[in-house]
């Protein structure tokens, strides 16, 4: 890293750059000011990936990303995912999905409804999502905070006793269940996503911190335990891990970037008046490893 940028200033070759942090929640979350993503080179795109992994969130204020500029940025955390519902993608981008109630042509330029429910992203997958990155283009006066669970405050605030029983557990992750989930009917004979285990206790690959690493809406159950069972032990520790003592909350401004890391977090959408306002937000995924 090229020098300690919560000393707020960053050397990058010959310049100087006045980073500004601050920290939320705890420490929980990093907030930064004074950088121009658009005009910032691999130094300092390195620099912010570095306080990524050891921060579970990162808001960046005023930044004006292109798709192409804030795809570049992401660039510096690993492989960009391409999404499956290509009609809200940037044309030409796959991996700029746009979250939005506006309407463009009689179309709807966007989702409006992504993110709903706690989670973290792409569980279902082998290797989910490691990083996901929120650009708000325009925002609400109200409504439509996102809301982040600190997985890791969560496991580090259980008795020993309840650690000892939940470390080794192993949950179900499922593409069905979420599809069914959202009223959506896949073909029977389709196995394109296959169910996959995941660790509950999950490491973090930057410093070996441990996450209560669960989910909703794709756990399906836990190995070797009967489902009912897994179901409501699943629910009982999502309520544990989403109580306002480990959640931030965002209020979004115009410009913010917002950046999660999907390995040590959950987090949720929050729902705003639609007929009222308007919501414009580009959202790029980092591909990630196979959690242990
Ligand atoms: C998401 O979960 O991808 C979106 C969350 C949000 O819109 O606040």
């Amino acid at each position: 890293m090229p020098a300690n940028p919560d000393r707020g200033r960053l050397s990058l070759g010959q310049r100087l750059v006045t980073m500004r942090t601050r920290a939320l929640a705890g420490g929980f979350g990093l907030e930064i000011s004074g950088i121009d993503l658009a005009a910032g080179g691999p130094a300092l795109h390195a620099a912010i990936v570095e306080l990524f992994n050891f921060h579970g969130v990162l808001v960046i204020r005023d930044q004006r990303l292109t798709p192409e500029a804030q795809l570049a940025f992401t660039r510096a955390f690993g492989e960009p995912e391409t999404n499956q519902r290509l009609e809200y993608t940037i044309p030409g981008l796959p991996e700029v999905y746009v979250l939005s109630n506006r309407m463009e042509d009689g179309r709807k330029i966007g989702d409006v409804d992504a993110g709903q429910g706690w989670h973290t992203d792409a569980s279902y997958l082998e290797r989910p999502a490691m990083c996901t990155m929120l650009l708000a283009l325009e925002v609400p006066d109200e409504g439509s905070d996102t809301l982040l669970a600190d997985l890791c405050a969560a496991w580090n605030a259980l008795p020993d006793d309840r650690k000892a029983v939940l470390d080794g557990m192993q949950v179900r992750h499922s593409w069905r269940s979420l599809m069914a989930l959202k009223g959506i009917a896949l073909d029977p004979d389709d196995d394109s996503i296959p169910d996959v285990l995941h660790p509950m206790v999950r490491r973090h690959p930057a410093d070996g911190r441990e996450a209560l690493w669960i989910s909703t809406g794709t756990t399906a159950g836990i190995e070797g335990m009967d489902t009912g069972e897994a179901l409501a032990l699943l629910e009982e520790l999502a309520a544990y891990v989403t109580q306002e003592r480990f959640v931030f909350r965002h209020k979004w401004r115009v410009g913010d970037l917002l950046i999660w890391d999907n390995r040590c977090t959950l987090h949720t959408g929050t729902r705003f008046d639609v007929a009222r306002y308007q919501r414009l937000v580009h959202r790029t995924w980092v591909r990630g490893e196979r959690p242990v």
